[in-house]
């Protein structure tokens, strides 16, 4: 089932994004995590707009894996109105399109409104505004996800944000939408590989970034849409890759 998108725009940010974006990403994820054999996890979501992606993960971990590991999710984005919307937990009824009916009953309706149940917002503390590229909250986190925003700063920014998040100690990344000519060497300096386990299926998921048209290297779609799998293209792995873990581990 397609995601409804839901857009916003402030300060020359755009915050689109949909609750349950990838599945097979999340369902991934979320084994991934449970496979760290760790019994509290700490994530952080850079980027997280206005709160479908957290809450994604704060639904899914609470009615499908919770029973395997503990899960505190720390969220943060550049643009502090959009994180404003985020705390509040609430959404279009016209949601409910791009939800399956399992999906649909780990909400609260409330006549036109979609609300986050307190469940769910319990796992997810929001941090003050935050720029990935140039700041890095205290601690360290267990994974850290960049979804969808590395295509908003430069090819150099992407790098530093890649060499700040691994600094945080993390065993998972998540990235997409990045400049995927400089993605292998900016993992790679960072002693990051990628994890292959759904690797087509999560790729396949991406829904309307993916085309069947040539992309241009010069313009900047060229960090957002994705062409359609092909292992043999160079770099396949890291390309075609959203998780990536440190060389050795898992
Ligand atoms: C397209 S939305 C993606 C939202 C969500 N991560 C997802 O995948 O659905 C891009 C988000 O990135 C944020 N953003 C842009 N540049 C950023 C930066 N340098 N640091 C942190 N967040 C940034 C924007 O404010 C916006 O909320």
């Amino acid at each position: 089932m397609e995601p409804v998108m839901l857009r916003v725009y402030q300060g020359g940010n755009k915050g689109a994004t949909a609750f349950f974006r990838n599945r097979p990403l999340l369902a991934t994820l979320m084994d991934e995590l449970a496979a760290l054999g760790r019994p509290r996890v700490r994530v952080l979501v850079h980027a997280a707009s206005i709160g479908a992606e957290p809450y994604s993960l704060a639904l899914w971990h609470l009615h499908r894996i919770a029973s395997r590991f503990d899960l505190e999710i720390h969220a943060t984005d550049i643009n502090a109105h959009f994180l404003a919307h985020a705390q509040k937990g609430e959404y279009p009824a016209d949601l409910a399109r791009g939800l399956t009916p399992e999906e649909m009953s780990w909400f609260e309706r409330d006549g036109e409104v979609l609300r986050v149940p307190a469940a769910a917002k319990a796992r997810v503390h929001f941090l003050p505004p935050m720029d990935c590229v140039r700041q890095r909250p205290e601690g360290l986190f267990d994974c850290v996800l960049i979804m969808n925003a590395l295509t908003y700063v430069t090819p150099a920014e992407q790098t530093a944000a890649i060499a700040s998040a691994a600094q945080s100690g993390c065993a998972l990344l998540g990235l997409t939408a990045f400049h995927p000519d400089g993605i292998r060497a900016d993992l790679e300096a960072v002693g990051f590989v990628p994890v292959m386990a759904n690797h087509q299926a999560i790729h396949d998921s991406w829904g309307d970034r993916l085309t069947d048209q040539p992309i241009d290297p010069a313009s900047t779609e060229y960090s957002w849409k994705l062409p359609r799998y092909d292992a043999g293209t160079v770099d396949a792995p890291w390309r075609f890759g959203a998780l990536f873990r440190p060389k050795g581990l898992g």
